[in-house]
This record gives structure tokens, C-alpha cells and sequence, in this order.
């Protein structure tokens, strides 16, 4: 069994299969909303995954960069004709080592659940590192999973056809942590088996990382719509800013 962290394993290009509808469109709307809150300048996707985000935000104006630790997906997004205009500003790199100058970003995102990977130590750096690249009164938009959300809707095994491929996958919960493993048997090719591990944060424990990394919480929404947070919403997505001085 392998002994590298799952992350570095989990997204290969098949990731864009066993999550069609993370698309560009969904994209769109999702960096409209983020700029209508304020998100704007130079800005980095911090994990940024084949660049959707990136595309959509460079589309609104938007000074770009992206990292992200998937030599796949960044190769699916230098191939990609939408992303030539952002190719050249994406970097592989480790979230936890935010590979930039001390405030030298307008905005930081981490959208969908790329957050919870890295234990204690290496989540609070992926915090810290995101308010050090910040100018001061810099905006960072983070985008998790709501545990009690996750909590009463899990299903512990799906089948998914996607055309000629099976989706197999089996999801628990360990204390803080939801797992799933991931089956994907298409023709022709042997299967493709991996794990996710995130570890979700209830409100109260982000808010106290956040405010250790720096930050003042500006806003929790229960999603990309602006509806106000709600024990049972789907998601929690903050609003940070930098501190000032
Ligand atoms: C759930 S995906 C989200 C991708 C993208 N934000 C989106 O909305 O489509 C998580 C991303 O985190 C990236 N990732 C995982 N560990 C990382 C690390 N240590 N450093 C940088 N990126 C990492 C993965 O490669 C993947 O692209």
C-alpha cells in the first residue's frame, strides 16, 4: 500500500469524470458572486485543480495565478484552448508553502473543499501562508464542506454510469473526518482506486484558525447563492480579510 499523503494521489485527470459538474459554467457564477463581494486585483486559486476558476475570474477582469500539486490536472489546463490566456500564470505547487511574496496578492480563494488535507500543523500553515502573501485589508474566499450537513446526508455507497465508465464509491465518517474511497473501472483500462480523507471544520473551530492566521471574519455564507449560513446548509463559504496593521 502506497505511503504517500492520499492528496498527492487522489487527483489525476480523471477527477473532471467523477465530478462533471464542477464545470466551467458552475464556475462563472461562482467567481461572479465572488467578485460582487469584493474580490479583486491579484489574485491567487490556491488550489486551483485544471483552472476553471481561473478562467472564470480572468474572464472578469481579474489579475490571475494558481497553484496547485496535480501535475495532471495542470497539464488537462495548459491543454485546455479556454485556459491560454491563464496557462502561463499557473505554478505546481504545495498549498502549504504558498510559493509567493509577502503581501503581494490582492485575493486568495480555496474553493471546493480544498481545505482539511493536511493536519493540524499543515492546515493552520495553508492559513497562515494565505494572510502572509495578502496585502493588508486583503480578501481571502474559503470554500468547505459543513460538517452537520455532510453529518445527515451521507450516502455510504453510490454506483454512478458515466457513459461506458462505473463510479464506484464508499464514504464513512471518522470523527471529524469524512473518507471516501473512489472505484473507476472503464473499458479498456484497468481500475483506478483511490482515497479522500478531509478532515471538515465546524464553524466555531474555523473561525478560531482563521482568526490565529490573522484574519477578521467578514461573512459565512451557505453558499455561492449569498444565502445566510445555516446549521443545515450545504457549504460554508467565508469571507476574510486581512488585518490591518
Ligand atoms: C477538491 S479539488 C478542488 C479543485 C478546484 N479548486 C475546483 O474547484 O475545481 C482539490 C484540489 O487541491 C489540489 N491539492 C491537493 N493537495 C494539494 C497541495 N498540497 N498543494 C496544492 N494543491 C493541492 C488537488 O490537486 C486538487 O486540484
Amino acid at each position: 500500500m502506497s505511503t504517500a499523503p492520499w492528496w498527492s494521489e487522489a487527483f489525476g485527470a480523471d477527477y473532471v469524470d467523477v465530478y462533471p459538474h464542477r464545470d466551467l459554467a458552475s464556475a462563472r457564477a461562482e467567481a461572479a458572486f465572488l467578485v460582487e463581494q469584493g474580490l479583486r486585483g491579484r489574485v491567487l486559486d490556491l488550489c486551483c485543480g485544471w483552472g476553471r476558476h481561473l478562467i472564470a475570474l480572468a474572464e472578469a477582469g481579474l489579475d490571475v495565478a494558481g497553484v496547485d500539486f496535480s501535475t495532471e490536472l495542470l497539464t488537462r489546463l495548459r491543454n485546455m484552448p479556454e485556459a491560454a490566456h491563464v496557462a502561463g500564470r499557473v505554478v505546481r505547487g504545495d498549498a502549504r508553502r504558498v510559493p509567493f511574496r509577502d503581501a503581494s496578492l490582492d485575493g486568495v480563494v480555496s474553493l471546493f473543499s480544498s481545505f482539511g488535507y493536511f493536519g493540524d500543523e499543515g492546515d493552520q500553515e495553508l492559513l497562515d501562508g494565505t494572510a502572509r502573501v495578502l496585502v493588508p485589508g486583503g480578501l481571502a474566499f474559503l470554500d468547505v464542506m459543513n460538517p452537520a450537513f455532510v453529518r445527515s446526508g451521507l450516502v455510504p455507497e453510490s454506483r454512478t454510469r458515466r457513459g461506458e465508465a462505473l463510479l464506484v464509491e464508499r464514504r464513512s465518517l471518522a470523527g471529524a473526518f469524512v473518507r471516501k474511497e473512489v472505484e473507476l473501472q472503464q473499458a479498456g483500462a484497468p481500475p483506478r482506486t483511490w482515497r479522500e480523507e478531509v478532515r471538515m471544520y465546524e464553524p466555531a473551530e474555523l473561525d478560531a484558525r482563521v482568526r490565529a492566521a490573522g484574519f477578521r471574519l467578514e461573512a459565512r455564507w451557505g453558499g455561492f447563492d449569498g444565502s445566510p449560513f445555516l446549521p443545515d446548509s450545504p457549504r460554508q463559504l467565508l469571507r476574510l480579510r486581512r488585518a490591518v496593521g
